[in-house]
Protein backbone atom coordinates (compact mmCIF):
# COMPACT_ATOMS: atom_id res chain seq x y z
CA UNK A 1 0.00 0.00 0.00
CA UNK A 2 1.59 3.14 -0.93
CA UNK A 3 -1.27 5.39 0.89
CA UNK A 4 0.58 8.33 3.06
CA UNK A 5 -1.72 9.16 5.60
CA UNK A 6 -1.33 7.28 9.12
CA UNK A 7 -5.40 6.75 9.26
CA UNK A 8 -5.56 5.15 5.82
CA UNK A 9 -2.56 2.78 6.18
CA UNK A 10 -4.50 1.75 9.47
CA UNK A 11 -7.50 1.29 7.64
CA UNK A 12 -5.57 -0.67 4.75
CA UNK A 13 -3.85 -3.02 7.36
CA UNK A 14 -7.24 -3.90 8.75
CA UNK A 15 -8.65 -4.67 5.87
CA UNK A 16 -5.44 -6.58 4.30
CA UNK A 17 -5.53 -8.49 7.79
CA UNK A 18 -7.45 -11.98 7.76
CA UNK A 19 -9.87 -11.97 10.48
CA UNK A 20 -10.47 -14.47 13.06
CA UNK A 21 -11.93 -15.85 16.08
CA UNK A 22 -10.39 -16.33 19.83
CA UNK A 23 -10.46 -20.22 18.93
CA UNK A 24 -8.62 -20.03 15.88
CA UNK A 25 -6.21 -17.93 16.84
CA UNK A 26 -5.29 -19.80 20.02
CA UNK A 27 -4.94 -23.12 18.17
CA UNK A 28 -2.63 -21.43 15.52
CA UNK A 29 0.32 -22.54 14.63
CA UNK A 30 1.39 -20.37 12.38
CA UNK A 31 3.50 -17.29 13.66
CA UNK A 32 3.55 -13.92 12.36
CA UNK A 33 0.44 -14.30 10.58
CA UNK A 34 -1.40 -10.76 10.38
CA UNK A 35 -5.00 -11.13 11.79
CA UNK A 36 -7.93 -8.92 13.08
CA UNK A 37 -9.73 -9.75 15.86
CA UNK A 38 -12.98 -8.31 17.51
CA UNK A 39 -14.11 -9.36 20.68
CA UNK A 40 -14.82 -7.81 24.53
CA UNK A 41 -11.86 -7.13 27.07
CA UNK A 42 -11.83 -9.46 30.00
CA UNK A 43 -8.93 -8.31 31.61
CA UNK A 44 -6.29 -5.33 31.65
CA UNK A 45 -2.91 -5.34 33.03
CA UNK A 46 -0.66 -2.58 32.36
CA UNK A 47 2.73 -2.78 33.20
CA UNK A 48 6.04 -0.85 32.53
CA UNK A 49 6.35 -0.89 28.74
CA UNK A 50 3.28 -2.71 27.64
CA UNK A 51 -0.41 -3.48 28.39
CA UNK A 52 -1.84 -6.91 28.69
CA UNK A 53 -5.15 -7.68 27.93
CA UNK A 54 -7.20 -10.99 27.75
CA UNK A 55 -9.90 -10.71 25.13
CA UNK A 56 -13.22 -13.26 24.16
CA UNK A 57 -15.31 -13.43 21.82
CA UNK A 58 -17.48 -16.22 22.62
CA UNK A 59 -15.65 -18.71 20.59
CA UNK A 60 -13.76 -20.15 23.89
CA UNK A 61 -13.72 -20.22 27.66
CA UNK A 62 -10.16 -19.47 27.27
CA UNK A 63 -8.94 -15.83 26.72
CA UNK A 64 -6.45 -14.52 23.72
CA UNK A 65 -3.84 -12.93 25.45
CA UNK A 66 -3.24 -9.46 23.38
CA UNK A 67 0.55 -7.36 24.04
CA UNK A 68 0.10 -3.45 23.53
CA UNK A 69 3.37 -1.32 23.67
CA UNK A 70 2.47 1.88 25.21
CA UNK A 71 2.68 3.85 22.38
CA UNK A 72 -0.60 3.30 21.45
CA UNK A 73 -3.63 4.45 22.20
CA UNK A 74 -5.26 2.47 25.04
CA UNK A 75 -6.83 5.54 26.98
CA UNK A 76 -10.64 4.14 26.71
CA UNK A 77 -9.78 0.42 26.94
CA UNK A 78 -11.27 -1.03 30.35
CA UNK A 79 -12.64 -4.44 30.85
CA UNK A 80 -15.67 -4.84 29.38
CA UNK A 81 -15.65 -2.38 26.50
CA UNK A 82 -15.77 -3.71 22.77
CA UNK A 83 -12.43 -3.60 20.59
CA UNK A 84 -11.46 -4.50 16.87
CA UNK A 85 -7.72 -5.20 17.54
CA UNK A 86 -5.18 -5.83 14.33
CA UNK A 87 -2.33 -7.15 14.83
CA UNK A 88 0.40 -10.42 14.57
CA UNK A 89 0.25 -14.00 15.85
CA UNK A 90 3.34 -14.38 17.83
CA UNK A 91 4.57 -17.51 19.90
CA UNK A 92 3.71 -16.77 23.31
CA UNK A 93 6.78 -16.99 26.18
CA UNK A 94 3.88 -17.69 29.08
CA UNK A 95 3.84 -21.07 29.74
CA UNK A 96 0.16 -20.35 29.90
CA UNK A 97 -0.76 -20.09 26.13
CA UNK A 98 0.50 -21.18 22.89
CA UNK A 99 0.01 -17.70 21.16
CA UNK A 100 -0.13 -14.25 21.82
CA UNK A 101 -1.89 -11.28 19.82
CA UNK A 102 0.89 -8.33 19.29
CA UNK A 103 -1.30 -5.37 18.67
CA UNK A 104 -0.19 -2.73 15.81
CA UNK A 105 -3.63 -1.13 16.57
CA UNK A 106 -6.52 -0.90 18.57
CA UNK A 107 -10.27 0.21 18.10
CA UNK A 108 -12.27 0.62 20.84
CA UNK A 109 -15.69 0.05 19.47
CA UNK A 110 -18.14 0.51 22.11
CA UNK A 111 -16.75 1.78 25.90
CA UNK A 112 -17.95 0.18 28.99
CA UNK A 113 -17.52 2.04 32.57
CA UNK A 114 -16.44 -0.50 34.80
CA UNK A 115 -17.91 1.12 37.86
CA UNK A 116 -21.27 0.89 36.37
CA UNK A 117 -20.70 -2.48 34.84
CA UNK A 118 -22.40 -5.39 36.90
CA UNK A 119 -19.33 -7.46 36.90
CA UNK A 120 -15.68 -6.84 38.11
CA UNK A 121 -12.93 -8.06 36.60
CA UNK A 122 -11.35 -10.88 38.25
CA UNK A 123 -14.14 -11.84 40.50
CA UNK A 124 -16.39 -15.01 40.30
CA UNK A 125 -20.26 -14.17 40.94
CA UNK A 126 -22.17 -16.71 41.52
CA UNK A 127 -24.73 -17.98 39.44
CA UNK A 128 -27.54 -16.08 41.64
CA UNK A 129 -26.01 -13.16 40.74
CA UNK A 130 -25.53 -13.15 37.46
CA UNK A 131 -29.15 -14.50 36.69
CA UNK A 132 -29.98 -10.52 37.80
CA UNK A 133 -28.88 -9.51 34.54
CA UNK A 134 -30.32 -11.64 31.68
CA UNK A 135 -29.03 -9.14 29.09
CA UNK A 136 -25.34 -9.23 30.53
CA UNK A 137 -24.78 -12.81 31.67
CA UNK A 138 -23.38 -14.35 28.09
CA UNK A 139 -20.61 -11.98 29.04
CA UNK A 140 -19.42 -14.16 32.28
CA UNK A 141 -17.47 -17.12 31.68
CA UNK A 142 -19.94 -19.77 33.31
CA UNK A 143 -22.81 -18.53 31.18
CA UNK A 144 -20.95 -18.59 28.40
CA UNK A 145 -19.59 -22.00 28.30
CA UNK A 146 -23.35 -22.87 29.44
CA UNK A 147 -24.70 -21.49 25.99
CA UNK A 148 -21.54 -22.88 24.03
CA UNK A 149 -22.44 -26.53 25.95
CA UNK A 150 -25.89 -26.30 25.23
CA UNK A 151 -25.97 -25.33 21.18
CA UNK A 152 -23.06 -28.19 21.12
CA UNK A 153 -25.70 -30.37 23.04
CA UNK A 154 -28.76 -29.43 20.20
CA UNK A 155 -26.43 -30.21 17.39
CA UNK A 156 -25.65 -33.59 19.02
CA UNK A 157 -29.52 -34.64 19.73
CA UNK A 158 -30.29 -33.78 15.84
CA UNK A 159 -27.30 -36.14 14.79
CA UNK A 160 -28.65 -38.59 16.95
CA UNK A 161 -31.91 -38.80 15.57
CA UNK A 162 -30.87 -37.93 11.52
CA UNK A 163 -28.07 -40.90 12.02
CA UNK A 164 -30.76 -42.98 12.84
CA UNK A 165 -32.95 -42.35 10.32
CA UNK A 166 -36.54 -39.94 12.23
CA UNK A 167 -37.73 -37.38 10.21
CA UNK A 168 -37.59 -33.92 11.99
CA UNK A 169 -40.92 -32.32 12.52
CA UNK A 170 -41.64 -28.66 13.56
CA UNK A 171 -44.57 -29.12 15.75
CA UNK A 172 -47.27 -26.24 16.21
CA UNK A 173 -46.26 -23.44 18.87
CA UNK A 174 -50.06 -22.58 18.40
CA UNK A 175 -52.29 -25.37 18.87
CA UNK A 176 -55.90 -26.16 20.20
CA UNK A 177 -55.45 -29.27 22.63
CA UNK A 178 -53.92 -29.79 25.64
CA UNK A 179 -51.84 -33.33 25.14
CA UNK A 180 -51.22 -33.81 28.75
CA UNK A 181 -54.59 -32.74 30.23
CA UNK A 182 -53.44 -31.00 32.83
CA UNK A 183 -54.48 -27.90 32.63
CA UNK A 184 -51.45 -25.87 32.21
CA UNK A 185 -52.60 -23.58 29.17
CA UNK A 186 -51.49 -20.78 28.30
CA UNK A 187 -54.58 -19.11 26.04
CA UNK A 188 -53.04 -16.91 22.96
CA UNK A 189 -55.54 -14.38 21.79
CA UNK A 190 -54.04 -11.13 20.34
CA UNK A 191 -52.68 -8.52 22.45
CA UNK A 192 -56.02 -5.83 23.54
CA UNK A 193 -58.49 -8.81 22.23
CA UNK A 194 -61.79 -8.47 23.48
CA UNK A 195 -64.49 -10.62 24.62
CA UNK A 196 -67.36 -9.44 22.46
CA UNK A 197 -70.75 -11.55 24.28
CA UNK A 198 -72.34 -10.11 20.88
CA UNK A 199 -69.07 -11.58 18.72
CA UNK A 200 -70.46 -15.55 18.08
CA UNK A 201 -66.61 -15.88 17.44
CA UNK A 202 -65.07 -14.47 20.10
CA UNK A 203 -61.60 -15.97 19.55
CA UNK A 204 -59.18 -15.43 16.87
CA UNK A 205 -59.00 -18.72 15.62
CA UNK A 206 -62.44 -19.62 16.51
CA UNK A 207 -61.46 -21.93 18.77
CA UNK A 208 -59.77 -21.61 22.10
CA UNK A 209 -55.75 -21.89 21.28
CA UNK A 210 -53.00 -22.18 23.70
CA UNK A 211 -49.33 -22.15 23.36
CA UNK A 212 -48.16 -25.80 23.07
CA UNK A 213 -47.91 -28.15 26.42
CA UNK A 214 -45.99 -30.84 24.28
CA UNK A 215 -45.67 -31.82 20.69
CA UNK A 216 -46.77 -35.12 20.66
CA UNK A 217 -50.22 -35.56 19.45
CA UNK A 218 -48.93 -33.62 15.84
CA UNK A 219 -45.59 -36.42 16.01
CA UNK A 220 -48.49 -39.00 16.44
CA UNK A 221 -50.16 -37.82 13.30
CA UNK A 222 -46.66 -38.06 11.25
CA UNK A 223 -45.81 -41.53 12.82
CA UNK A 224 -48.79 -42.44 10.82
CA UNK A 225 -46.73 -42.01 8.15
CA UNK A 226 -43.13 -42.08 9.05
CA UNK A 227 -41.32 -44.72 11.21
CA UNK A 228 -40.09 -42.03 13.69
CA UNK A 229 -40.11 -38.81 13.86
CA UNK A 230 -39.13 -36.15 16.28
CA UNK A 231 -39.07 -32.49 17.31
CA UNK A 232 -37.42 -30.24 18.86
CA UNK A 233 -38.68 -27.04 19.88
CA UNK A 234 -39.75 -24.63 23.27
CA UNK A 235 -43.03 -25.72 25.25
CA UNK A 236 -44.89 -23.81 27.65
CA UNK A 237 -46.56 -24.65 30.98
CA UNK A 238 -48.90 -22.54 32.99
CA UNK A 239 -46.74 -24.03 36.16
CA UNK A 240 -47.19 -21.99 39.23
CA UNK A 241 -44.23 -23.71 40.88
CA UNK A 242 -40.75 -22.15 41.95
CA UNK A 243 -39.27 -24.74 41.91
CA UNK A 244 -35.24 -25.34 40.76
CA UNK A 245 -36.56 -27.69 37.89
CA UNK A 246 -39.70 -25.76 36.00
CA UNK A 247 -40.34 -23.17 34.20
CA UNK A 248 -43.13 -21.79 32.25
CA UNK A 249 -41.43 -21.85 29.29
CA UNK A 250 -38.68 -24.77 28.46
CA UNK A 251 -37.40 -27.17 25.88
CA UNK A 252 -38.23 -30.49 24.94
CA UNK A 253 -37.23 -33.47 22.73
CA UNK A 254 -39.91 -35.58 21.61
CA UNK A 255 -39.98 -38.59 19.63
CA UNK A 256 -42.43 -40.99 18.39
CA UNK A 257 -42.08 -44.51 17.17
CA UNK A 258 -44.05 -46.14 15.05
CA UNK A 259 -44.56 -50.23 14.89
CA UNK A 260 -42.89 -50.52 17.87
CA UNK A 261 -45.16 -52.76 21.03
CA UNK A 262 -42.89 -52.64 23.75
CA UNK A 263 -41.54 -50.46 26.49
CA UNK A 264 -37.90 -51.59 26.20
CA UNK A 265 -37.62 -50.04 22.19
CA UNK A 266 -38.61 -47.19 23.88
CA UNK A 267 -36.05 -47.20 26.43
CA UNK A 268 -33.23 -48.22 24.61
CA UNK A 269 -33.78 -44.98 22.38
CA UNK A 270 -33.94 -42.59 25.40
CA UNK A 271 -30.50 -44.61 27.11
CA UNK A 272 -28.79 -44.50 23.39
CA UNK A 273 -29.99 -40.30 22.78
CA UNK A 274 -28.58 -39.76 26.37
CA UNK A 275 -25.18 -41.08 25.91
CA UNK A 276 -24.79 -40.29 22.17
CA UNK A 277 -25.41 -36.54 23.21
CA UNK A 278 -23.60 -36.99 26.49
CA UNK A 279 -20.21 -38.47 24.89
CA UNK A 280 -20.71 -35.34 22.15
CA UNK A 281 -20.39 -33.11 24.75
CA UNK A 282 -17.74 -33.83 27.13
CA UNK A 283 -15.56 -34.54 23.83
CA UNK A 284 -16.55 -31.22 21.98
CA UNK A 285 -17.13 -28.97 25.04
CA UNK A 286 -13.95 -30.60 27.77
CA UNK A 287 -13.33 -27.02 28.68
CA UNK A 288 -16.17 -25.62 28.99
CA UNK A 289 -17.75 -28.71 30.73
CA UNK A 290 -15.01 -28.77 33.27
CA UNK A 291 -15.44 -25.59 34.30
CA UNK A 292 -18.64 -26.66 36.13
CA UNK A 293 -17.45 -30.37 37.39
CA UNK A 294 -14.65 -28.52 38.24
CA UNK A 295 -15.34 -25.14 40.59
CA UNK A 296 -19.64 -25.63 40.51
CA UNK A 297 -20.35 -29.57 41.16
CA UNK A 298 -17.05 -31.37 42.14
CA UNK A 299 -17.33 -35.34 41.79
CA UNK A 300 -20.54 -35.09 39.10
CA UNK A 301 -17.62 -36.23 36.54
CA UNK A 302 -17.46 -39.39 37.68
CA UNK A 303 -21.01 -39.91 38.24
CA UNK A 304 -21.50 -38.89 34.27
CA UNK A 305 -18.99 -41.22 33.54
CA UNK A 306 -20.81 -44.20 35.53
CA UNK A 307 -23.92 -42.90 33.88
CA UNK A 308 -22.34 -43.56 30.48
CA UNK A 309 -20.63 -46.80 31.30
CA UNK A 310 -23.74 -48.78 33.41
CA UNK A 311 -26.65 -49.83 31.77
CA UNK A 312 -29.83 -48.15 33.06
CA UNK A 313 -31.93 -50.08 35.63
CA UNK A 314 -35.51 -50.49 35.21
CA UNK A 315 -38.13 -51.33 37.89
CA UNK A 316 -42.03 -51.45 37.49
CA UNK A 317 -43.83 -48.49 39.74
CA UNK A 318 -45.40 -51.48 41.96
CA UNK A 319 -41.75 -52.02 42.58
CA UNK A 320 -40.61 -48.50 43.26
CA UNK A 321 -43.67 -48.11 45.63
CA UNK A 322 -42.40 -51.04 47.79
CA UNK A 323 -38.87 -49.59 47.91
CA UNK A 324 -40.40 -45.87 48.90
CA UNK A 325 -42.59 -48.28 51.18
CA UNK A 326 -39.77 -50.29 52.95
CA UNK A 327 -37.58 -47.35 53.25
CA UNK A 328 -36.65 -45.44 56.48
CA UNK A 329 -37.65 -42.30 55.33
CA UNK A 330 -39.90 -39.86 56.73
CA UNK A 331 -41.43 -38.43 52.79
CA UNK A 332 -43.55 -35.56 53.04
CA UNK A 333 -45.87 -37.28 50.24
CA UNK A 334 -47.76 -40.09 50.18
CA UNK A 335 -46.09 -43.20 49.15
CA UNK A 336 -49.33 -45.14 48.76
CA UNK A 337 -49.91 -47.55 45.31
CA UNK A 338 -52.02 -44.92 42.92
CA UNK A 339 -49.76 -41.76 44.48
CA UNK A 340 -47.68 -39.58 42.08
CA UNK A 341 -44.16 -39.68 42.22
CA UNK A 342 -42.79 -36.46 43.69
CA UNK A 343 -39.22 -35.46 43.58
CA UNK A 344 -37.88 -36.61 46.83
CA UNK A 345 -39.27 -40.16 45.78
CA UNK A 346 -37.63 -40.19 42.53
CA UNK A 347 -34.36 -38.82 43.88
CA UNK A 348 -34.63 -41.44 46.94
CA UNK A 349 -35.21 -44.15 43.94
CA UNK A 350 -32.09 -42.68 42.07
CA UNK A 351 -29.69 -42.99 45.00
CA UNK A 352 -31.54 -46.86 45.69
CA UNK A 353 -30.59 -47.81 42.60
CA UNK A 354 -26.79 -46.81 42.63
CA UNK A 355 -27.12 -43.17 41.29
CA UNK A 356 -27.55 -44.75 37.68
CA UNK A 357 -30.55 -43.39 35.64
CA UNK A 358 -33.21 -45.68 36.76
CA UNK A 359 -36.42 -46.41 34.29
CA UNK A 360 -39.69 -46.92 36.22
CA UNK A 361 -42.10 -48.35 33.74
CA UNK A 362 -46.46 -49.09 34.00
CA UNK A 363 -48.09 -46.22 36.06
CA UNK A 364 -51.59 -46.51 37.62
CA UNK A 365 -53.66 -45.88 34.69
CA UNK A 366 -55.42 -43.36 36.59
CA UNK A 367 -52.27 -41.31 36.88
CA UNK A 368 -51.82 -41.02 32.74
CA UNK A 369 -53.21 -38.87 30.32
CA UNK A 370 -55.83 -40.51 28.06
CA UNK A 371 -53.23 -41.69 25.25
CA UNK A 372 -51.82 -44.22 27.36
CA UNK A 373 -51.95 -47.58 26.49
CA UNK A 374 -54.10 -49.65 28.58
CA UNK A 375 -52.16 -52.55 30.27
CA UNK A 376 -55.22 -54.21 31.18
CA UNK A 377 -53.86 -55.74 34.27
CA UNK A 378 -55.70 -56.85 37.55
CA UNK A 379 -55.64 -55.90 40.12
CA UNK A 380 -53.58 -52.95 39.78
CA UNK A 381 -54.39 -51.61 36.82
CA UNK A 382 -51.82 -49.98 34.91
CA UNK A 383 -50.79 -47.88 31.54
CA UNK A 384 -47.93 -48.89 29.75
CA UNK A 385 -46.09 -45.48 30.42
CA UNK A 386 -42.48 -44.72 31.16
CA UNK A 387 -40.50 -42.89 33.26
CA UNK A 388 -36.53 -41.88 33.13
CA UNK A 389 -34.88 -40.72 36.35
CA UNK A 390 -31.52 -39.10 36.64
CA UNK A 391 -29.41 -38.41 39.57
CA UNK A 392 -29.61 -34.91 40.56
CA UNK A 393 -32.57 -34.16 38.80
CA UNK A 394 -35.18 -36.67 39.18
CA UNK A 395 -37.80 -37.18 36.26
CA UNK A 396 -36.05 -36.37 32.93
CA UNK A 397 -38.16 -38.03 30.22
CA UNK A 398 -41.71 -39.36 30.46
CA UNK A 399 -43.09 -41.53 27.27
CA UNK A 400 -45.39 -44.50 26.57
CA UNK A 401 -46.91 -46.48 24.46
CA UNK A 402 -50.26 -44.84 22.76
CA UNK A 403 -53.44 -46.13 22.81
CA UNK A 404 -53.84 -47.51 19.07
CA UNK A 405 -57.05 -49.73 19.70
CA UNK A 406 -60.05 -47.60 18.39
CA UNK A 407 -62.40 -49.18 20.79
CA UNK A 408 -60.42 -48.79 23.99
CA UNK A 409 -59.33 -45.32 23.31
CA UNK A 410 -63.05 -43.75 21.80
CA UNK A 411 -64.42 -45.34 25.55
CA UNK A 412 -61.60 -42.94 27.28
CA UNK A 413 -62.13 -39.87 25.43
CA UNK A 414 -66.03 -40.22 25.40
CA UNK A 415 -65.69 -40.90 29.61
CA UNK A 416 -63.40 -37.74 30.12
CA UNK A 417 -66.19 -36.06 27.76
CA UNK A 418 -63.20 -35.11 24.59
CA UNK A 419 -64.80 -37.41 22.14
CA UNK A 420 -65.37 -34.85 19.88
CA UNK A 421 -62.50 -32.62 20.46
CA UNK A 422 -60.34 -35.04 19.58
CA UNK A 423 -62.54 -36.84 16.52
CA UNK A 424 -59.22 -36.26 14.88
CA UNK A 425 -57.30 -38.55 16.90
CA UNK A 426 -59.45 -41.08 16.50
CA UNK A 427 -59.12 -41.11 12.84
CA UNK A 428 -56.25 -41.71 13.37
CA UNK A 429 -56.37 -45.20 14.44
CA UNK A 430 -59.24 -46.17 12.08
CA UNK A 431 -57.27 -45.61 9.06
CA UNK A 432 -54.23 -47.82 9.04
CA UNK A 433 -53.24 -47.78 12.84
CA UNK A 434 -49.93 -49.53 14.44
CA UNK A 435 -48.82 -49.96 17.71
CA UNK A 436 -46.39 -46.74 18.32
CA UNK A 437 -44.81 -44.89 21.51
CA UNK A 438 -42.84 -42.03 22.54
CA UNK A 439 -41.27 -39.94 24.87
CA UNK A 440 -40.35 -36.67 25.43
CA UNK A 441 -37.24 -35.10 27.59
CA UNK A 442 -36.75 -32.00 29.20
CA UNK A 443 -33.56 -30.32 27.43
CA UNK A 444 -32.72 -27.95 30.52
CA UNK A 445 -33.27 -31.07 32.92
CA UNK A 446 -30.69 -33.20 30.57
CA UNK A 447 -28.18 -29.67 30.92
CA UNK A 448 -28.90 -30.09 34.67
CA UNK A 449 -28.17 -33.51 35.08
CA UNK A 450 -24.92 -33.54 32.76
CA UNK A 451 -23.38 -30.78 34.13
CA UNK A 452 -24.42 -30.86 38.31
CA UNK A 453 -26.14 -27.77 38.23
CA UNK A 454 -29.23 -27.21 40.69
CA UNK A 455 -30.93 -24.49 39.12
CA UNK A 456 -32.84 -24.64 35.66
CA UNK A 457 -32.78 -20.80 35.31
CA UNK A 458 -29.19 -21.11 35.08
CA UNK A 459 -29.27 -23.63 31.88
CA UNK A 460 -31.66 -21.48 29.26
CA UNK A 461 -30.85 -18.36 27.80
CA UNK A 462 -33.94 -15.99 29.01
CA UNK A 463 -35.91 -17.97 32.03
CA UNK A 464 -39.29 -17.72 31.94
CA UNK A 465 -41.63 -18.88 35.15
CA UNK A 466 -43.92 -17.56 37.42
CA UNK A 467 -43.43 -14.08 38.28
CA UNK A 468 -41.10 -13.60 36.09
CA UNK A 469 -41.06 -12.75 32.37
CA UNK A 470 -37.34 -10.61 31.79
CA UNK A 471 -36.42 -8.46 28.49
O1 LIG B 1 -43.62 -36.04 31.27
P1 LIG B 1 -44.08 -34.97 30.30
O2 LIG B 1 -45.20 -34.12 30.76
O3 LIG B 1 -44.41 -35.73 28.96
C1 LIG B 1 -45.05 -35.19 27.90
O4 LIG B 1 -45.32 -34.05 27.73
C2 LIG B 1 -45.27 -36.21 26.81
N1 LIG B 1 -46.41 -35.77 25.99
C3 LIG B 1 -44.03 -36.34 26.00
C4 LIG B 1 -44.13 -37.37 24.90
O5 LIG B 1 -44.42 -38.51 25.18
N2 LIG B 1 -43.91 -36.96 23.66
O6 LIG B 1 -42.85 -34.04 29.93
C5 LIG B 1 -41.67 -34.58 29.39
C6 LIG B 1 -40.45 -33.99 30.08
C7 LIG B 1 -40.41 -34.22 31.59
O7 LIG B 1 -39.93 -35.49 31.89
C8 LIG B 1 -39.49 -33.11 32.04
O8 LIG B 1 -38.13 -33.46 31.85
C9 LIG B 1 -39.80 -31.99 31.06
O9 LIG B 1 -40.46 -32.56 29.95
N3 LIG B 1 -40.70 -31.00 31.70
C10 LIG B 1 -40.29 -29.78 32.13
N4 LIG B 1 -39.10 -29.19 32.10
C11 LIG B 1 -39.01 -27.93 32.60
N5 LIG B 1 -40.06 -27.24 33.08
C12 LIG B 1 -41.30 -27.80 33.12
N6 LIG B 1 -42.33 -27.09 33.57
C13 LIG B 1 -41.45 -29.12 32.62
N7 LIG B 1 -42.50 -29.97 32.49
C14 LIG B 1 -42.01 -31.08 31.93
Amino acid sequence: CRCSSKSFQRHCSRISSKKVRVSDALSSEETGANVRIQGWVRSVRPQKDNLFLHLNDGSSLQPLQVVASSHLNTRDLTFGCAVDITGTLEKSPSKRQNVELHAQHIKVVGECNPVDFPFKIKERHSLEYVRQFPHLRCRTNAFSSLLRIRSEATAAIQSFFRDNGYVQIHTPVITSNDCEGAGELFQVEPAGHKNDSDDPNPHFFSVPAYLTVSGQLHLEVMAGAFSAAYTFGPTFRAENSQSRRHLAEFYMVEAEIAFTESLEDLMKVMEDLFKAATEHVLSSCAEDVELFHKYTAPGRRDQVDLMLKRKFNVISYTEAIDILKSSSQNFTFSTEWGCDLQTEHEKFLVKHCGNVPVFVINYPYELKPFYARDNQDQPNHTAAAVDLLVPGVGELCGGSLREERLELLSQRLAQAGLADTYAWYLQLREFGSVPHGGFGMGFERYLLCILGLHNIKDVIPFARFSHSCLL
